[in-house]
């Protein structure tokens, strides 16, 4: 009984001396002789942590619900043992520690983010995926200048773009899906120097900014919202780093542009549900490392490009539910592929004749008509030389401490 009691007088003492650390300059509290705790001398006292404490109190104080207990133990100054809060040497300052990460993934909590989370300076990763948090990110979160990863997917954010994340010079994996924000997407999001981009289903529409292609992810995933109008033909700029674009159910229109032929290392490409019209550029043949290739549910028309189901690594070709009214012999071998609900002559489960030649009495689709190609297609064809290959791109979604949850839709 005793014991309990001098150490819960201890930590009340070290809390004490914090607070009085926080609010007095520290030469005030050295000099003083008047101290009511002589007898415990405090730690030397790291601002940071200090600042850490104000902050998750605020961030406690600001949970309306956690039914598994997950903060019950964010009390006292120990922040570094408090439930998801990890602390590491402070980068400028190592002899103090400080509040690294939070991961509070799948802890049940319901509440807001506070604007004293800005206090957390040194915070490298914020992970709060599958909670119930609502409003939006503070605008606190540009001094969160180390700010590498930041999650907060499947959650009740609401309202704009949180257009704060636009001003992390250190970020590199922003993932926002799962929640309702709305709106439309600010194109300095596509400025931005990160490797893994989600902002899947949500509720952005208007349509997608022309310098997408300044993007320097590997993977996009765009999936699940009512952007209008086309994918823009700057997408081919992002030849060197894309590996997987999700756009699935993205409201898209217009059709393909030909510069998909640039995206020599995506190997996953899904536009499946949106309302894109026209053939399939040729140019697809082109995007050597494709695996994975679904455009089913679409307005597509015209011959399957023999060149798509050549391509040495194309695993599975998805293009059912279109108006395709040809199809390769090669297709036929492909590992999967399914090409039903077509106007394929002699292919079985097609659509019916009457459908088919509705469709096709229709005008033509005039890709130029949709104003969203580039005047400058074609490109110069590659020069022959032959050199060594590009670096390997970053794999930061791999190596990523705390890797995304793998449902992308
Ligand atoms: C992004 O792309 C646009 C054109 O699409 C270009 O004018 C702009 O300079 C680019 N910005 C950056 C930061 O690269
Ligand atoms: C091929 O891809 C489609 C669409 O993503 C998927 O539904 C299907 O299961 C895949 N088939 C195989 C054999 O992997």
């Amino acid at each position: 009984m005793m014991k309990m009691r001098s150490y819960y007088n201890l930590n009340t003492a070290i809390l004490a001396l914090l607070f009085l650390a926080f609010f007095f300059s520290k030469p005030t509290l050295q000099t003083s002789s008047s101290s009511p705790y002589p007898k415990y001398p405090p730690p030397p006292p790291c601002q940071r942590l200090v600042n850490a404490y104000f902050a998750l109190q605020a961030f406690k104080r600001s949970i309306t619900s956690d039914p598994q207990g997950f903060t019950s133990n964010w009390f006292g100054p120990n922040v570094c043992n408090y439930n998801g809060v990890f602390c590491a040497p402070a980068p400028v300052d190592p002899k103090c520690d400080t509040v690294a990460g939070i991961d509070l993934n799948h802890a049940g909590l319901s509440g807001v983010l506070p604007e004293e989370l800005g206090l957390l300076t040194d915070l490298a990763l914020f992970h709060i995926n599958s909670n119930r948090f609502c409003g939006t990110l503070p605008k606190s979160f540009t001094k969160l200048k180390l700010l590498f990863e930041l999650d907060v997917s499947n959650n009740d954010f609401s309202g704009d773009f949180p257009s704060v994340v636009l001003n992390l010079p250190s970020l590199k994996y922003l993932d926002i899906r799962f929640n309702n924000f709305q709106g439309s997407i600010p194109p300095a999001l596509f400025d931005l120097k990160l490797d893994a981009l989600f902002i899947n289903n949500n509720k952005f529409k208007s349509s997608l900014p022309k310098n997408i292609g300044n993007s320097t992810v590997s993977v996009l995933v765009l999936a699940n919202n009512d952007f209008q109008g086309c994918l823009p033909s700057g997408i081919g700029k992002m030849g060197k780093t894309l590996n997987e674009i999700i756009l699935m159910n993205a409201g898209l229109g217009a059709c393909l542009p030909e510069e998909l032929g640039l995206l020599k290392k995506v190997t996953v490409f899904d536009v499946s549900f949106n309302n894109l019209v026209g053939k399939l550029p040729e140019s697809i043949g082109e995007m050597t490392s494709l695996e994975q290739l679904n455009v089913a549910h679409n307005k597509l028309s015209g011959e399957i490009p023999a060149s798509i189901c050549s391509l040495p690594k194309l695993q599975n070709f998805t293009y059912s539910y279109n108006y395709f009214c040809g199809e390769p012999n090669k297709c036929l071998s492909l590992p999967a592929k399914d090409d039903t609900k077509n106007c394929i002559p002699s292919r079985p489960a097609q659509r019916s004749a009457q459908e088919c030649q509705a469709f096709y009495s229709r005008n033509l689709v005039d890709c130029s008509a949709f104003g969203c190609q580039s005047k400058r297609w074609p490109p110069p064809p590659p020069p022959k030389v032959s050199r060594p290959p590009p670096p390997a791109p970053k794999k930061p979604v791999a190596s990523s401490p705390s890797p995304p949850p793998p449902v992308y839709y």
